[in-house]
């Protein structure tokens, strides 16, 4: 939200909207205030209601924003709203008052279009399916140990939790990243990016420095990832 503007990035699935729109409205958001709806993919679990919520908006220029190799695929659930690419606004959306969001792509992490979104302002980076989590246990923010930090296996929790976030968030990246290559690469172009808070699609909140760079540094080097953990890792000997 920005003055008496919004955008909603991946707003979600049709049977979850009911409870999205809740939520917006319960910010005190008008419907009508939102001029942009970005998706980061093309997933049903975030395009799903775009129907839903171009009806409720009901604005002749409400605009969805997204990569084109994503936009062939999201022209299938909109029915009247235009489809901004990436390129054509410069990676970046911009509010009247000069506040910016800016684009990153993340490639085949885990659609060829896939990227993340950055908000300067506030240091808040939406990921997406990034840093996401099976999450057999789920916590609105997340937050590890120092010991966490240090552990390897997973099993047995030197912070006498009783719930390790790791083995799902691996597993999760292994299954849905299409190979370790793109996640690296993805991993890579994030940490460039100065954020303080990663906001993924699924899982959990991570707001903790240390933490982002944990993950950052376990993400990049995992193994099995999407096509390697099918058929061995990508080797050009
Ligand atoms: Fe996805
Ligand atoms: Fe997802």
């Amino acid at each position: 939200v920005d003055g008496d503007e919004a955008v909603v990035i991946d707003s979600g699935s049709r049977p979850d909207f009911p409870v999205v729109m809740m939520k917006i409205l319960q910010t005190g958001i008008m419907p009508s205030a939102i001029n942009a709806l970005i998706y980061q993919h093309y997933d049903p679990d975030l395009c799903g209601n775009i129907s839903n919520f171009e009806n409720i908006i009901d604005r002749k220029d409400l605009i969805l924003i997204s990569d084109s190799r994503n936009n062939m695929f999201i022209r299938h659930y909109s029915v009247s709203s235009k489809l901004v690419s990436l390129d054509a606004i410069n990676h970046r959306f911009t509010f009247s008052s000069g506040r910016e969001l800016k684009f990153f792509n993340t490639p085949y992490s885990h659609s060829a279009g896939s990227f993340v979104s950055f908000d300067a302002k506030t240091g808040v980076l939406f990921t997406s399916d990034l840093f996401g989590s099976f999450g057999a246990k789920w916590d609105l923010f997340q937050k590890l140990g120092s010991e966490c930090r240090k552990c390897v296996t997973y099993t047995k929790c030197q912070e006498g939790r009783d719930y390790c976030p790791l083995p799902d968030i691996l597993r999760f990246h292994k299954e849905i990243m299409t190979s370790g290559r793109a996640l690296q690469y993805a991993i890579e172009q994030i940490e460039k990016i100065p954020a303080t808070m990663l906001t993924p699609q699924h899982g959990s909140i991570i707001s903790n420095q240390d933490d982002i760079a944990y993950l950052c540094s376990v993400l990049k080097s995992l193994k099995n990832v999407g096509i390697d953990g099918v058929i061995g890792p990508y080797s050009d000997c």
